[in-house]
């Protein structure tokens, strides 16, 4: 695996690639790699001959009340795991590399971005945008992988990638879980043994929901009437949204099909966390 730093370095490194007649895959991670990000580097490796990993955490997605600062890093473990698991290059740029001193332009995002995560992290996803559209000039793709886990960031990544008519392929990587049901994240390394088994709920309530699906039960409501016993065993949770909406923008429904999504944030004490499904596939999908 090489390790790249600079903008010319990813460029001549992609160049390279394109030049050998190689596909490249691209995928964006802030690093503390898990599971997770791994299985987003095996579909990438599946669509691609090479695989550029970015592990840059992004402080313009980052709100000033929130966890930029402690956020998770060792890049020496994320070096490791990244090469063990077949990344052909891993770029790792400062900010200053990213961000030179007078860098202001950013990535508008329209009205998808405003709901569920976009109302509780303004400018949440213009920074995630701007950052990935960066990526995408630096490393020409031609495909790039993201999780399910995020995936209000999925759908505005596709959207970008259509408007801006962006010639590569977005492939979307179901949600990697523990054996419990917890969704993995990085910010997972912030709960205590305590908030870890509260965070529980979260995977059980769409759980839930999913089972009154399978039930036939087809309002939105029915779904969050089964969720609520569940969220409500845990008091100490804070649920922030719950979000019964179509895959394509978000936009709530009232009645449910398949494909239809089903996603919450809700903090565990001091920790933020999302997790969603598909309302057919459930917590395996
Ligand atoms: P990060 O949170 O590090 O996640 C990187 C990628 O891994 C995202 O596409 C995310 O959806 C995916 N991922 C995280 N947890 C997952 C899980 N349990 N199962 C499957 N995929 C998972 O998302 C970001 O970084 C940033 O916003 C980024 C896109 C890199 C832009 O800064």
């Amino acid at each position: 695996m090489i390790e790249l730093q600079t903008i010319s370095d990813l460029r001549r490194w992609a160049s390279g690639e394109r030049a050998a007649g190689r596909r490249v895959a691209l995928v964006p991670t802030m690093g503390y790699l898990h599971e997770g990000h791994l299985r987003l580097v095996d579909a990438a490796r599946g669509r691609a001959d090479s695989t550029v990993m970015s592990v840059f955490v992004n402080p313009l997605q980052f709100g000033p009340a929130e966890d930029l600062a402690r956020y998770p890093r060792d890049l020496a473990r994320d070096r490791v795991l990244a090469e063990d698991r077949g990344v052909t290059a891993l770029f790792a740029p400062s900010e200053q590399v990213m961000y030179p001193a007078g860098s202001e332009i950013r990535v508008l995002p329209g009205a998808t971005a405003e709901r569920w995560e976009g109302a509780a992290r303004p400018g949440h996803f213009a920074g995630v945008l701007t950052v990935v559209a960066k990526l995408f000039h630096l490393a020409e793709p031609d495909v790039a992988c993201f999780g399910r886990k995020d995936i209000q960031q999925a759908t505005l990544v596709r959207q970008m990638v259509r408007d801006l008519d962006w010639p590569l392929e977005i492939v979307v990587v179901p949600t990697v879980r523990e054996p419990d049901g917890l969704a993995l994240s990085s910010r997972n390394a912030y709960l205590n043994p305590d908030e870890r088994r509260r965070a529980l709920v979260l995977s059980r309530a769409l759980g839930a929901a999913h089972e009154a699906y399978r039930a036939g039960r087809r309002r939105a409501g029915a779904l969050l009437d089964a969720m609520r016993p569940q969220l409500a065993l845990e008091p100490a949770v804070t649920v922030e949204y719950v979000a019964i909406a179509e895959p394509r923008a978000l936009t709530p429904v009232d009645v449910v099909e398949a494909d239809t999504v089903v996603a919450l944030a809700a903090r565990v004490g001091s920790t933020r966390l999302i997790d969603n499904i598909i309302l057919d596939q459930g917590l395996g999908g």
